[in-house]
């Protein structure tokens, strides 16, 4: 079952939480977490994103928005790989989900800090699964009266999208499967691995 791609990931059980564990000499395996994306695809695909980033706003102001907490592994780690100034700053959106599902409503729970008036606004987001939380942020960072807003997702499960949304910097395009790492979580926990794995049960695809 081990390969170079699909390596098993570590986890250990305790009694109050699992702990999923990367490359880093922690111990134990949990057969339904595997690598879905090693870290150095994501490294090497964040490096491309911010080339064709930086080569697309060769000027003015750029605002980096990242929508807590999921995506701010992905931004820091995409501000670095610009070859230019931006401004960052977070928004923290609540879609009242603490398991593996989004029930669809959204809620602000932490506002930006910075004016969006007359910039170029990227939000950067860890997923786009069904879509509202983006659909949803679209339209009210519009309102605020950015010259343009645009959006960078680390990852995107199109076969779910319930809402439209238009991606214009994707990381890569994956299949319908829970994933955590890099970032994503699943109720809090395994947010600090460097892959993204698949949580749920099956062989990745
Ligand atoms: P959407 O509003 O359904 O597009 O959901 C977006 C949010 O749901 C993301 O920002 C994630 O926080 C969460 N989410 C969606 N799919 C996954 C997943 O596979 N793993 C972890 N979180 C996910
Ligand atoms: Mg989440």
């Amino acid at each position: 079952m081990a390969s170079a791609r699909l390596r098993p990931f570590a986890i250990e059980v305790t009694a109050t939480k699992r702990r999923a564990v990367g490359d880093n000499g922690w111990s134990m395996t949990d057969p339904n977490v595997q690598v879905l994306i090693p870290s150095e695809r994501i490294q090497a695909r964040i490096r491309e994103l911010g080339e064709q980033i930086s080569a697309d706003y060769p000027g003015g102001d750029l605002h980096f928005v990242c929508i807590l907490k999921g995506a701010c592994f992905f931004m820091t780690d995409l501000a670095r790989a610009m070859n230019r100034d931006v401004a960052i700053d977070f928004m923290g959106i609540s879609t009242y989900g603490k398991g593996k599902t989004t029930s669809g409503e959204v809620k602000v729970t932490k506002d930006l800090d910075i004016s969006l008036e007359g910039a170029d606004v990227l939000i950067v987001e860890d997923i786009v699964d069904s879509g509202v939380t983006l659909n949803y942020l679209v339209h009210l960072l519009q309102q605020r009266k950015p010259k343009s807003i645009r959006i960078a997702a680390l990852l995107d499960k199109p076969e779910r999208r319930l809402r439209p949304v238009e991606v214009s910097y994707v990381g890569f395009v994956i299949p319908d499967r829970f994933v955590v790492g890099y970032g994503l979580d699943y109720a809090e926990h395994y947010r600090n691995l460097d892959a993204v794995c698949v949580l749920d049960d099956g062989p990745v695809a």
